[in-house]
């Protein structure tokens, strides 16, 4: 019997993350995630990410103007953008855009490790002024250019609404950014490893990435536990709606991993920084809601017998939809943040590279013989 979806498997070593599965715990190349959310920026979890230290301030100012001056992407992929049909889910919009980038980019061919880095540094800096740029189009509208001077976070969010975010907006986004940064060897970045281990480029990689990250049971879950809160729509009625579904043996999105057998420590992060921004807006609904979908799942999985608990996209649904961010970009947003891990996994792969070809039990038939076609059935 194979090691269905490759679970308990070990498929590299990598210096980037560590998830403590039973203890619920996230390291980022060392750091614990408490502090890397509370004391870092996301320009500094990329630069530690992918130089393996956090910057100084001299790195972090060069840095920060290495990103700004990227972020810009070539008109004609924006003109490829426009000629999509305007109901073209963002994430479908986002892995086509971010494929075409290669036919602009001097580096695209080149996977020499400078190279690399210089698209690692570039792919950053324009994913989120892409998914900015499709939430304009699709809307009839010019897109908005990206602001010097903003934060990479902050940045996204003017671009998206053409409004600058007030401190606790850019911040909220930015610690959302690092949350989802990386996670070690997660589906897309599975994906993306076994991509530019054939030798294919980062593009193709990153293509790989943004594809697998759009189902449901991965980095989709975000937009689906706020459709499912849209659904709910009243805290007093989550209780039956939560027990409906799991009788109907249906997934609750927003819960449950592979790897975490306690409660994701990006959770009450971003719990908070929801409780933040609902202190702010005076509108706590859709914690309500969520919380109670909470003691819902905890007494029946208890009851069940099943470690199951909240994962990084059950609080994240809350978080975006009260930034302002359309429900159908939610994935979009876990895409631009994942790109630093995506690339660092690539160049990390590539440093000792070997084709990832895993094995299939085969459970077909044997000895079958070509019957001439009017004697088949
Ligand atoms: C991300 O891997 C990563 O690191 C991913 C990620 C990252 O940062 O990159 O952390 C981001 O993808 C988070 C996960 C987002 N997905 C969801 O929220 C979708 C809902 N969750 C589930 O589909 C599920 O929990 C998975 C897919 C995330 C993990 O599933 P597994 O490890 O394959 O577990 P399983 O499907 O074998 O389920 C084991 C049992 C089953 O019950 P039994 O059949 O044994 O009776 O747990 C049950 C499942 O029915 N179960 C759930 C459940 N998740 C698992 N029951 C109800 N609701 C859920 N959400």
């Amino acid at each position: 019997m194979s090691n269905r979806g490759l679970e308990g498997v070990v498929v590299a070593d990598t210096e980037l993350s560590k998830i403590y599965g039973e203890e619920g715990r996230l390291v980022y190349r060392g750091y614990e995630i408490e502090d890397l959310a509370e004391n870092a920026t996301f320009e500094e979890v990329c630069y530690l990410l992918l130089y393996g230290e956090l910057p100084n301030s001299a790195q972090l100012t060069d840095f920060r103007r290495q990103l700004e001056s990227e972020r810009t992407v070539p008109g004609a992929v924006l003109d490829l953008l426009r000629l999509l049909p305007r109901d073209t889910h963002p994430m479908a919009a986002l892995r086509t855009a971010a494929s075409a980038l290669a036919g602009f980019d001097p580096d695209a061919r080149d996977m020499t490790e400078e190279a690399n880095f210089r698209k690692a540094i570039r792919l950053t800096a324009q994913m989120p002024t892409l998914t900015a740029a499709w939430g304009r189009i699709r809307n009839g509208q010019e897109p908005i250019a990206p602001r010097d001077g903003l934060g990479h976070a902050a940045n996204f969010l003017y671009m998206l609404t053409g409004e600058t975010p007030d401190e606790l907006r850019a911040r909220t986004m930015d610690v959302a950014f690092t949350l989802h940064a990386e996670h070690g060897m997660n589906a897309s970045t599975f994906a993306a490893r076994v991509t530019v281990a054939t030798l294919a480029d980062m593009h193709s990689g990153l293509t790989s990435a943004i594809g697998t990250l759009k189902g449901p049971l991965h980095g989709g879950a975000n937009e689906r536990v706020m459709h499912m809160l849209l659904e709910i729509g009243e805290p007093d009625r989550a209780e039956a709606w939560v027990r409906d579904a799991l009788a109907r043996g249906e997934r609750i999105m927003g819960f449950g991993h592979r790897v975490y057998r306690a409660l994701d420590p990006r959770a009450p992060i971003l719990r908070s920084l929801a409780m933040q921004l609902a202190a702010q807006g005076g509108d706590t609904r859709w914690l309500d809601i969520a919380s109670r979908i909470e003691s819902v799942m905890r007494e029946e999985m208890d009851r069940r017998g099943k470690k199951i608990y909240p994962n990084v996209d059950f609080y994240s649904a809350s978080v975006y939809y009260t930034l302002g961010i359309p429900t159908d970009m939610f994935t979009n947003v876990f895409a631009m943040a994942r790109t630093p891990g995506w690339t660092a996994h690539m160049i990390e792969q590539l440093r000792d590279n070997r084709l990832i070809r895993p094995k299939a039990n085969y459970v077909g038939p044997l000895d079958k013989k070509v019957q001439p076609i009017e004697k088949r059935g």
